[in-house]
């Protein structure tokens, strides 16, 4: 399978693609035409394609990146999503960039902070929850979710869901009534009186996380103080 791809190289002022041929398998991922341009600019003696990858499973996140006009993972897109044989590489565009396919994403963990996405004592563990306490822990924090959302801009004070999906597991498991209480108070805050309920979060996780539903429990717990 042949495909044309586009790449925008955003740093060199103005902004151009790079556009190369690549054949292959239909089930090639993106992330594979890009590992095998690198390598062919490297024994020319070119420039390669700056872009992130860690475990090139869909675990961790880091490939996250425009595809088409959808934030996506390079690792988990696969030629034959791309019949009409045209692929354009883009960064996302809701976090500051850094060099080609490369952005920023810091705001996503900052966002974590920010509603104490975190444990702070004991640890209540309850078999009833723990289906969604590990959908909640699949987060890839890749910025997908954050990238669509129209009320998400980095550097501003709103989490967008990746604070609600992640918050939901440590709100189910929190023993102590202080942390809950500063979370509810930085959860209405910084994500509960932000949210548009747009829902384009939910379509895009690229690891299938039930967006729709933790919030929906993340909401009981932190905003209307339900164990959920
Ligand atoms: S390289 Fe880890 S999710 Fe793509």
């Amino acid at each position: 399978m042949k495909v044309k791809v586009n790449v925008l190289k955003k740093q060199i002022s103005p902004s151009h693609y790079l556009t190369f041929e690549y054949e292959g398998e239909p089930d090639d991922s993106v992330a594979k035409l890009l590992r095998y341009y690198n390598e062919e600019a490297l024994s020319r003696g070119d420039e390669q394609i700056a872009w992130e990858c860690g475990c090139m499973i869909n675990k961790c996140g880091a490939c996250a990146m425009r595809i088409n006009g959808v934030p996506r993972l390079a690792c988990s897109s696969f030629l034959y999503e791309y019949e009409e044989g045209k692929i354009i590489l883009e960064p996302l565009s809701k976090f500051p960039h850094v060099k080609d396919l490369i952005t920023d994403r810091s705001a996503v963990f900052e966002a974590l902070k920010r509603v104490n996405v975190y444990h702070a004592g004991p640890v209540h563990q309850d078999e009833k929850n723990l289906e969604s306490r590990f959908e909640s822990a699949s987060c890839l924090n890749c910025g997908c979710c954050l990238e669509v959302c129209p009320n998400f801009n980095s550097g501003q004070n709103y989490t967008g869901a990746v604070a609600a999906v992640n918050g939901y597991r440590i709100a189910a498991a929190a023993d102590g009534k202080a942390q809950l209480k500063e979370m509810r108070k930085a959860y209405a805050k910084h994500y509960y009186e932000g949210c548009g309920i747009s829902l384009a979060c939910h379509d895009i996780c690229p690891a299938g996380i039930p967006v729709e539903d933790l919030i929906s429990r993340s909401n009981a717990a932190l905003v209307w103080g339900r164990r959920v």
